[in-house]
């Protein structure tokens, strides 16, 4: 490999006059009556190099040369004529007039050229990725996510963290999603499972006496990816011993105004909090968008005093939780009939029966949709909800918890598709005082809401066995602009405690010794008070790069069915493969195939 003496984004005045070597990638080619001139491309930039007749070798071989060949030039650098530079690129000034060139790779007809790639569905730059990486989008963002990672090792080292590995291959860890099973080949019929997060390791590790550990560890959760979730993800994981949730809270805001000021420049100030019920109360949902209003307003009272069979209803359930509640959707009164009678239909995707609106037509009158039921307290309602002539007023009518997820998911929809968020804002929240266990009716039990291992407020651990909806545990999550980046707690240090709580989960004493003997024990044999976070490092790429996609964030990622294009995984083993796992498939039979009947 010949000597390269600068790389494709250095160039600039002072380097005129200097003879120079470059390598990389043929971003472009342009004949221009027999001088060539080629854009050639490297993770650093771009830089113009030019091809005279008079340097024959180099000429000759330009002719030949086509998009993505890989190749090495020798030349001057050189000023641009005045007029000629590119102020668009910061080599833009200078250009390298080419004295020799070796061809290093000569490419294939690409697929699509990194130029091309915003013209190509994602499918294909998956399968290609070498090619998609190649844009200087996606070196950015490897390189802003190597950058991050620096900055966290960087400030976990200052304040006093190890970095440990725990193990891929574990006994399941309950973090409420499905586990990556990988069979066992010399323990046959067993498997472990690969970790949904490093939560037990990391107490255990606190009862080790290790104090404070930090790791940017893979997770691995076996659920549908999503815009802003993978199967396969990146944790920032961290514990503590001998701490408080504030201690926990003011490290990770420490760690995040770093981050944000130096990639972004972006100062973040003290962050707000906010406890569980104002979250589900005032926006819906326990990771409240802040950047925006339209705030879930209590109706009760004004609903009562209507004919409304659909508000009375709700008043009246006899579990006693019905509730009505709005929103006023600014602007909203444009909406067209079709439009608002699709909010029902999708509304009856969160469970909810319907979703009534009506418009707002003066300071007391309401138009179209359930405004009849309304016109006696149409002044009061459109007073309480602070609306306005040409607004939309949206409104749930059932049990609570069904209304504030409808509810929750309107304001994001509307603010969404109406333009509403102002750009450019950082709204930070710290959710806090979340209850402890949430009752499942499916499944007639007590589910935690983070996991089981999340200590309940030492005030209320009375109420563990008398009330368990009221008991508030030491959870804590950070929300930015509506998206959850992380949540941890004070973990249980004392196995009695941990056992209490097993139990009301439904979780008995043998049940908890199969699965967690080793934590109970290691919570006898001296744990200290611990707890931690972790954060989702792909989500805080997605924020810091500003991508709504989460695939943008990862070299290579996973599609919605959880497939690699390129590597073409997950594929079909061996049989001598299973046949040495001791595993034989029993496929469900294939559907088959309908051959039309006309
Ligand atoms: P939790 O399950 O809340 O907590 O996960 C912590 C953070 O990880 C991110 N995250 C994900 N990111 C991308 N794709 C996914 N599928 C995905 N799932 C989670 C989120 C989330 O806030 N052991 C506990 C933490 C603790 O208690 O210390 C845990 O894993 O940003
Ligand atoms: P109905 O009385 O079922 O014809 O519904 C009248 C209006 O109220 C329609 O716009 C429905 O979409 C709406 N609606 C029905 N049930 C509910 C509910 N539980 N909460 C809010 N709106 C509802």
């Amino acid at each position: 490999m010949p000597v390269r003496t600068n790389n494709c984004g250095e160039l600039r005045d002072e380097h005129v006059g200097q003879t120079v070597s470059l390598a990389g990638w043929v971003n472009s080619y342009r004949d221009h009556g027999g001088v060539i001139f080629i854009d050639l491309r490297d993770r650093e930039g771009v830089t113009q190099i030019v091809f005279h007749p008079e340097h024959a070798q180099a000429h000759a071989a330009a002719d030949k040369l086509r998009n993505e060949d890989v190749v090495w030039v020798e030349g001057q650098c050189v000023g641009r004529e005045s007029g000629m530079a590119n102020p668009k690129l910061v080599t833009g000034q200078i250009e390298v007039q080419a004295t020799r060139v070796e061809v290093l790779n000569k490419t294939q007809a690409p697929p699509f050229t990194p130029d091309e790639a915003g013209r190509v569905g994602e499918e294909v730059r998956l399968k290609y990725r070498y090619i998609d990486l190649r844009r200087p989008r996606m070196v950015h963002i490897l390189k802003a996510r190597h950058r991050v990672t620096k900055i966290m090792r960087d400030y976990f080292d200052e304040h006093g963290f190890y970095e440990v590995e725990t193990p891929f291959l574990c006994k399941s860890t309950p973090e409420g999603a499905r586990d990556f099973l990988v069979p066992s080949r010399l323990q046959p019929g067993e498997f472990y499972a690969l970790p949904q997060s490093p939560q037990l390791f990391k107490q255990i590790l606190m009862a080790g006496g290790i104090e404070r550990y930090v790791q940017i560890v893979r997770c691995f959760r076996d659920e549908d990816p999503r815009a802003d979730r993978q199967a396969e993800f990146t944790q920032l994981d961290l514990e503590m011993s001998f701490v408080e949730a504030q201690d926990v809270m003011a490290l990770i805001e420490g760690l995040v105004r770093r981050v944000w000021s130096e990639v972004l420049e972006v100062e973040v100030g003290d962050i707000p909090r906010m406890s569980y019920n104002e979250a589900i109360s005032r926006f819906g949902t326990d990771r409240p968008d802040t950047r925006f209003g339209m705030e879930l307003i209590d109706l009760g009272d004004i609903a009562g005093k209507t004919d409304f069979g659909v508000f009375k209803g709700a008043l009246g359930l006899a579990s006693g939780d019905g509730t009505v509640k709005g929103i006023c959707v600014p602007g909203g009164g444009t909406m067209t009939r079709k439009e608002t009678d699709g909010l029902a239909d999708w509304a009856k995707g969160f469970g909810a029966k319907g979703l009534a609106v009506t418009k707002v037509a003066g300071p007391d009158k309401l138009e179209t949709g359930i405004a009849k039921f309304l016109a006696p307290v149409a002044g009061e309602l459109i007073e309480r909800m602070g609306a306005k002539q040409g607004d939309l007023l949206c409104f749930g009518a059932d049990r609570s918890k069904i209304v504030h997820r409808v509810l929750g998911e309107l304001r994001i929809k509307m603010a969404r598709e109406r333009d509403l968020i102002e750009e450019g804002q950082w709204r930070w929240l710290w959710v806090v005082d979340f209850p402890a266990v949430e009752w499942n009716e499916d499944q007639k039990r007590w589910d935690s809401l983070h996991h089981p291992f999340t200590a309940p407020c030492s005030e209320d651990m009375e109420l563990l066995e008398t009330d368990p909806a009221a008991v508030r545990s030491q959870a804590y999550d950070i929300i930015l602009n509506g998206s959850e980046l992380g949540g941890g707690s004070i973990r249980i240090h004392q196995s009695e405690v941990q056992m209490q709580v097993f139990k009301l989960l439904g979780i008995d004493e043998s049940a908890a010794r199969a699965k967690f003997g080793f934590l109970l024990d290691a919570l006898k044999h001296g744990a200290p008070p611990h707890g931690g976070i972790a954060l989702g490092l792909d989500r805080i790429m997605m924020h810091l790069v500003g991508t709504n996609n989460i695939r943008d964030v990862i070299a290579f990622p996973k599609t919605q069915n959880g497939a690699d294009l390129m590597t073409e995984a997950p594929s079909l083993v061996d049989d001598a493969q299973l046949r040495e796992l001791h595993l034989r498939l029993a496929l469900p039979p294939k559907p088959a195939v309908v051959v039309g009947t006309g």
